[in-house]
């Protein structure tokens, strides 16, 4: 069935101002249907996240494999516990210091969430977002909820609530349009049902940020390689293809000048060829490739700019119709191994080293 997909603004510093599009939205949860709404990290799809009919219509409002559990977002601290058998000490340190915010933590779960949210795991992942528009929407809604990114599976997540129309009109009941999302990349997630803590998904809550409050912390595997045949990540999602433009991409790792100069061959040759070739460089490199298609990512000194603005890039990569795309290497320290984690899968794992 085709919906009638429903935007509507709301001011993202004030939310309250707009009391009658949150309750509307509200309604709309409450009836079993979908909303996607506005987080820091990137919009999210959401439903109600005790109701398994409503994570049924997520799935399929993704094209998303249904053994991919969906993260459960609360608007107040108090509203964890109804949901989790145990919060360890660890997690509360982490809960403490860092939610509201981009951190998801992994948890056993009670029988309330059913198994359609949590794909079928013992397990749920809870985030407590720090958004204004998420929080004033949650709140309304009177239950948690469910909300993976609001793109469709396999496609770079949302910053925008224009990314959400192009891949969600017709599929879900509205979207709540309340800006661009500061940090642009998704929730870090750790498992804290293990013991040290894994961190399963890299994002604005670094590794070295939550070392230093709760001591060693192991790595899941597929956060930094790209997994041999028969390997399994500890977050399901982590398995499928991602964030991936039509394009093909290359990252291209070295000293930047050899960077610059390997890259301007290949865009000569691609164009020399016909084909339609990009450039994803920096603000400190745009000005090495004059005369070829070049987006700006962001500022090197400043990964927060390039983190924010990643997804946008490979959107409109698509947009613009490039069959090749180039991209410079970030160091993966910090904020990097998030971006590089993102660039990499993106990139199907193919990156030319210098
Ligand atoms: O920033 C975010 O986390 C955004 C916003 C909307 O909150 N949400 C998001 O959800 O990125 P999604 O569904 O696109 O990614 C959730 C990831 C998937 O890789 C999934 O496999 C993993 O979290 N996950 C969810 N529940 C899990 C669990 N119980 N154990 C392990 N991994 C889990
Ligand atoms: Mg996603």
């Amino acid at each position: 069935m085709i919906l009638d997909t429903f935007i509507a603004k709301v001011d993202p510093e004030n939310p309250t101002l707009n009391k009658d599009i949150i309750a509307k939205a509200a309604d709309i949860i409450k009836n079993g249907g979908l909303v996607a709404f506005p987080t820091e990290t990137v919009y999210g799809l959401g439903g109600n996240a005790l109701d398994g009919e409503a994570a049924k219509k997520i799935y399929a409002a993704k094209g998303r494999p249904s053994d991919n559990p969906l993260i459960v977002h609360i608007s107040h601290i108090d509203e964890l516990y109804p949901l989790v058998e145990e919060v360890s000490p660890k997690a509360k340190a982490l809960m403490d210091a860092f939610w509201p915010g981009p951190l998801t933590l992994i948890f056993k779960k009670k029988p309330i969430i059913p198994s359609e949210t949590s794909g079928g795991l013992d397990t749920v992942a809870i985030r407590f977002p720090e958004n204004k528009v998420a929080k004033e929407f949650i709140s309304a809604c009177g239950v948690p909820i469910a909300a993976p990114s609001a793109n469709t599976s396999g496609k770079p997540s949302p910053t925008r609530a224009s990314h959400v129309a192009y891949d969600m009109t017709g599929r879900i009941d509205m979207i709540i349009d309340g800006g661009s999302c500061e940090f642009g990349l998704e929730s870090t997630i750790v498992d804290t049902t293990c013991e040290p803590p894994c961190l399963l998904r890299p994002g604005a809550v670094t590794l070295g940020m939550m070392k230093e409050l709760i001591g060693d912390m192991t790595v899941d595997k597929a956060v930094v390689s790209a997994l041999k045949e028969g390997e399994k990540p500890k977050a399901p999602g982590m398995k499928y293809t991602h964030y991936s433009p039509k394009a093909h991409i290359t990252i291209v790792k070295g000293s930047l000048d050899m960077v610059e100069k390997y890259i301007i061959e290949q865009a000569d040759k691609g164009k020399a060829e016909g084909c339609n070739v990009g450039i994803i460089a920096t603000v400190q490199t745009k000005d090495s490739y004059s005369g070829h298609n070049v987006l700006i990512i962001g500022d090197r000194d400043h990964p927060e700019t390039i983190a924010a603005n990643l997804f946008k890039m490979l959107r409109k990569c698509d947009y613009l119709g490039f069959e090749r795309v180039y991209v410079e290497y970030f160091d993966e320290d910090e904020l990097g191994m998030a971006i590089m984690n993102r660039l990499k899968k993106a990139a199907g794992y193919d990156i030319v080293v210098l």
